[in-house]
């Protein structure tokens, strides 16, 4: 495999005439910005971030506004983005930053690694963004562009193929007298891998990397990136006991802080009928549709049910509408509560 000469050239010089150049966290070197942005993006599409983005940062305009926030609040902020791990490490990195950076980022990829939920790609993006370090990304995208140019068609279940790619990620970066092209370099890449090098499809007559392209050449660029381990969807049942009092309240608690939906508020959730029988003891309460919520590593199939009590089952408190609207909840629930809503007014 062969490091094409100009391959650094071609993505920066393709990113100022045809990226994208408009993106709230773009035109910033403030690196709580993009440091937000990226987490944001990590799993969640642009349309959804450019919705969050602008909110979170109205209620937490700089790093030490988010360190000093209690995390129930940054999970209420972050409620409908899924993925709330990030949100924990969110919280714990600005936390970090204040205690032990004063209140500033540190200026290196390695140092941004070493915090909280800032991965090697997110430390790399942030680095080259913020402070035009010459450190390499390595995302989803930018990890299917790679492949595709070069070839590699080794198998990135295992670790040491992707560190081989890691490598050949940073012998690609502009020279050393190009550091001012990093932002734009890494910019590059990130949409070349979302507009143009998509996963099925891929555009390639507008690419600029097309005639140097391996896998192009060989008519299989959707044959990239190779990952021969897939993942095992499991499937669970969870029977959600949504109980209310006579004045329309909601009986709720916090998930334990490990697994699905950890530190969201929930009703009691039942992964066994027998469990949910047991606990309601006859009383009579109204089956819901079920739906599937879909998650990473797991399909849940939600069994809702609403019962009318004043003698709630379960560990939890009662929270009028206007109060478990301000809490962190799973976009799911929070449906099923607006419908609940909507039923009982
Ligand atoms: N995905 C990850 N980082 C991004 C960025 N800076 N702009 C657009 N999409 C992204």
């Amino acid at each position: 495999m062969k490091a094409p000469a100009d391959f650094a050239q071609r993505v920066v010089h393709w990113q100022r005439a045809h990226g994208r150049k408009h993106l709230p966290w773009q035109g910033t070197r403030d690196p709580y910005r993009v440091w937000l942005s990226e987490i944001m993006l990590q799993q969640t599409q642009v349309v959804t971030v450019l919705d969050y983005y602008p909110r979170f940062l109205a209620r937490f305009p700089e790093v030490q506004a988010l360190a000093a926030a209690t995390l129930a609040d940054v999970l209420a902020l972050w409620s409908g983005l899924g993925y709330y791990s990030r949100a924990r490490n969110l919280h714990r990195c600005a936390q970090e930053v204040v205690s032990r950076h004063a209140g500033r980022f540190p200026a290196s990829a390695l140092a941004l690694a070493a915090l909280p939920g800032i991965g090697r790609s997110t430390a790399g993006a942030v680095a080259a963004f913020c402070f035009g370090e010459r450190t390499p990304i390595l995302d989803a995208n930018v990890r299917r562009v790679l492949t595709r140019v070069l070839g590699f068609d080794a198998d990135l279940a295992k670790a040491a193929n992707e560190r081989l790619l890691w490598d050949w990620a940073e012998k690609l970066l502009p020279g050393t007298g190009h550091a001012s092209d990093m932002p734009a370099y890494t910019q590059g890449l990130m949409d070349l891998g979302a507009t143009v090098c998509l996963a099925r499809g891929p555009a390639c007559a507008r690419c600029p990397l097309a005639d140097i392209c391996a896998a192009r050449l060989a008519g299989n660029p959707e044959h990239y990136p190779v990952r021969t381990r897939k993942l095992v969807r499991r499937s669970e049942d969870w029977w959600l006991l949504l109980q209310v009092d006579a004045s329309g309240r909601c009986w709720l608690a916090p998930r334990p802080q490990r697994g699905i939906w950890a530190g969201l508020h929930c009703p009691p959730v039942y992964t066994q009928r027998e469990a949910l029988d047991a606990a309601l003891q006859g009383a009579a309460a109204e089956e819901w549709p079920s739906f599937t919520h879909v998650l990473t590593h797991r399909d849940l199939q939600l069994h809702p049910l609403l019962l009318r009590t004043a003698t709630p089952h379960g560990a939890g408190a009662w929270f009028s509408a206007d109060q478990w609207q301000a809490l962190g909840l799973p976009a799911p629930l929070r449906k099923l509560l607006q419908q609940l809503k909507n039923k009982l007014i």
